[in-house]
């Protein structure tokens, strides 16, 4: 990203709701608390922003964010409950429970913050800095924990502090977060599936209804606990072959390009999209999966894109690509 910013700390009050709306309104990036660790948000609509969240946690990985929202109605504008989910999210929202669920039709939350996925990860937090943000912002916010990648998720500002000062606009400190671990999170696709265990308890969901564990079905497979479970869900895969690294186009491809240059070829390609004229990786990050999508519409078989440096948010563009250039 460019220069460093002038991370500002500020305690929960009504300032500082007013402050972190602003932020999330123009874009900008605000941590807060949850009643399960700190999130770092920005606006789940605005792909830019998200853009710029994913580089600086500085995640090598394009992994599914999850949508805040401020209560039940706006969880239904983003996407589809079926009965268990309903049952699921009116036991245990707002609170530490996330559900995947499949993404609603005219869902506005932007295809970076769902890493292309049909699915969509919705939570209503309970933590009331958390809620009153989401309802000055009025709109879905994406937070993942607010830590660099690969460290542990913060509890408190001060955590949030030595991660990402300078990285970020904003950090509204809320005291503690009061459970200290993430959100259980439950896929409602088609049989309640149990993804990620925690802060809401496997016995409170018992309670409710008869969970899948993701791990049991693996025969042979005991030890192998999904931690990240967005790696496990089925990839958006266009139906185009992608040909990386391209440095022409051939007959019949689509031109999926990177930067000013011009390939050979570029003038015959069926369609083309760049995913940033000037370069610039967030605008390419930003760009990536509605482009993906644009020209896999389009009547080909094959897309040539071009190279795209292997540095920072390039890198998890290009584990992106690959994953959709790989045979199946
Ligand atoms: O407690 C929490 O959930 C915290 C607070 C800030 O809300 N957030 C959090 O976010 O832990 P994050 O990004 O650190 O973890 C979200 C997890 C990731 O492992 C991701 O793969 C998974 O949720 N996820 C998100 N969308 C998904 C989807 N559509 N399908 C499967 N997994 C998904
Ligand atoms: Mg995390």
């Amino acid at each position: 990203m460019g220069g460093e910013l002038a991370t500002q700390v500020l305690n929960g009050d009504a300032g500082s709701i007013a402050a972190a709306a602003r932020v999330l309104a123009r874009g900008g990036l605000a941590a807060f608390p949850t009643e399960t660790v700190y999130g770092l948000g920005c606006d789940a609509c605005n792909a830019a922003a998200v853009a710029r969240l994913y580089d600086a946690k500085g995640r090598p990985s394009f992994n599914p964010l999850i949508a805040h929202v401020a209560d039940g109605v706006a969880a239904h504008r983003l996407a589809d409950f079926d009965a268990s989910a309903e049952r699921l999210a009116a036991a245990f929202w707002p609170g530490p429970l996330t559900l995947v669920l499949p993404k609603h039709a005219s869902c506005p939350v932007t295809e970076l913050a769902t890493a292309g996925l049909d699915t969509i990860a919705v939570r209503v937090p309970s933590h009331p800095v958390a809620r009153e943000i989401l309802a000055a912002f009025g709109q879905p916010v994406v937070a993942p924990s607010a830590n660099r990648s690969g460290h542990v998720s913060p509890t408190t500002a001060q955590h949030v502090l030595a991660d990402l000062r300078g990285r970020i606009d904003l950090i509204v400190d809320g005291g503690p977060a009061p459970m200290g671990l993430e959100s259980t999170i439950i896929a409602c696709i088609d049989a309640p599936t149990l993804l990620r265990p925690g802060a809401l308890s496997r016995a409170a969901i018992d309670q409710i209804l008869p969970l899948k564990d993701l791990s049991s079905g693996a025969a042979g497979e005991e030890d192998e606990v999904p931690l990240a479970p967005g790696q496990l869900a089925s990839h958006y895969a266009p139906r185009a072959r992608l040909r990386l690294n391209a440095e022409r186009v051939d007959a019949g491809e689509a031109l999926l390009a990177f930067g000013p240059a011009q390939i050979a070829g570029a003038g015959r390609a069926v369609a083309m999209l760049n995913l940033s004229p000037g370069a610039d990786l967030i605008e390419a990050a930003a760009n990536l999966f509605s482009h993906l999508r644009t020209l896999d519409a389009c009547a080909t078989s094959s897309i040539a894109v071009m190279p795209v440096p292997e540095v920072g948010l390039g890198e998890a563009i290009n584990d992106r690509l690959r994953r959709a250039a790989a045979p199946r």
